[in-house]
């Protein structure tokens, strides 16, 4: 053992658990516990063989959070079973790693796409779900754009309750008469929201319209809505994360978990 280092609870020696890690303030390694073992205290526990390690953001988790998971590379695997985070979510469908390589995914194709356009695309992030989508597709962005926001309102304070009555809380600031307007939406459910915005933005003359959607959720759909640029497909649960919320909690989760159904 090298000078200095220890010996965790576990048997690991210390100083190659604090190598292995790219530390900052906000990470720490931690990994998936096995079902039936309680993870009380075992932090740098190494668990080898088919448990991952993972990075848990100690500044998300929410208040009343034992612990939490992000899994490091690829799609968690239904096989891998994972405690709650908390004792509303069930798992983490979609990891910050593969948010953040598909996130490059979709800029790198905008970026195509738009490369022979005249003009400054507009780029509207729709409030609050796509404020972290919006920001991280924005900055990943070369062609010339400029950022505007619109919010809107669809369902009720107390959660999930759908309206097909889309309100318009704020506007947006930017002309767009002869420009093009990227939208920008964290996820497509029934499809009213996305519907009502591209019917509104087309009566203000813009040279294209299209709409670039993190999340889809194609069971839900009711109005049908062309979309030109999707992050994932999603099945019809309830996700909170990388913006989303549940009666305004979770938003800053940096990965998209699955909620268990509301009773
Ligand atoms: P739509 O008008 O039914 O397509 O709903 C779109 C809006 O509903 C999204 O912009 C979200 O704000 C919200 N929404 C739909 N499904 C979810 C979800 O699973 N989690 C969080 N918000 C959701
Ligand atoms: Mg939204």
């Amino acid at each position: 053992m090298e000078s200095g280092a220890t010996m965790s609870d576990s048997g690991e020696n210390q100083s190659d658990v604090e190598n292995r890690s790219d530390r900052s303030d906000s990470l720490q390694y931690r990994c998936i516990v096995p079902p039936k073992i309680d993870p009380s205290g075992l932090d740098f526990l190494d668990m080898t063989g088919e448990y991952l390690l993972c990075l848990m953001h100690s500044q998300n988790i929410p208040e009343d959070a034992s612990y939490g998971w992000s899994l490091r590379g690829g799609r968690m695997k239904s096989s891998l079973a994972i405690p709650p985070l908390t004792k509303d979510l069930a798992q983490v469908l979609i990891d910050a790693d593969s948010i953040q390589r598909r996130v490059d995914e979709l800029a790198r194709q905008i970026n195509q796409d738009y490369a022979d356009c005249t003009g400054t695309l507009i780029l509207v992030g729709v409030l609050k779900g796509s404020f972290i989508f919006t920001a991280d597709l924005c900055r990943k962005l070369t062609v010339p754009h400029v950022v505007d926001f619109i919010a809107l309102s669809s369902y009720g304070k107390t959660g999930d309750q759908q309206s097909a009555n889309v309100r318009l809380l704020m506007d947006t600031r930017e002309n767009m008469e002869d420009r093009h307007v990227l939208i920008i939406e964290d996820i497509l459910d029934s499809g009213n929201t996305l519907d009502y915005l591209i019917r509104n933005f087309k009566t203000r003359r813009p040279a294209s319209v299209k709409t670039a959607v993190l999340l889809d959720k194609p069971d839900r759909r009711v109005v049908p809505v062309h979309i030109d640029y999707v992050g994932f497909e999603i099945p019809d649960v309830w996700v909170v994360g990388y913006g989303l919320d549940y009666a305004e909690r979770y938003r800053t989760l940096p990965y998209i978990a699955e909620m268990y159904p509301v009773k």
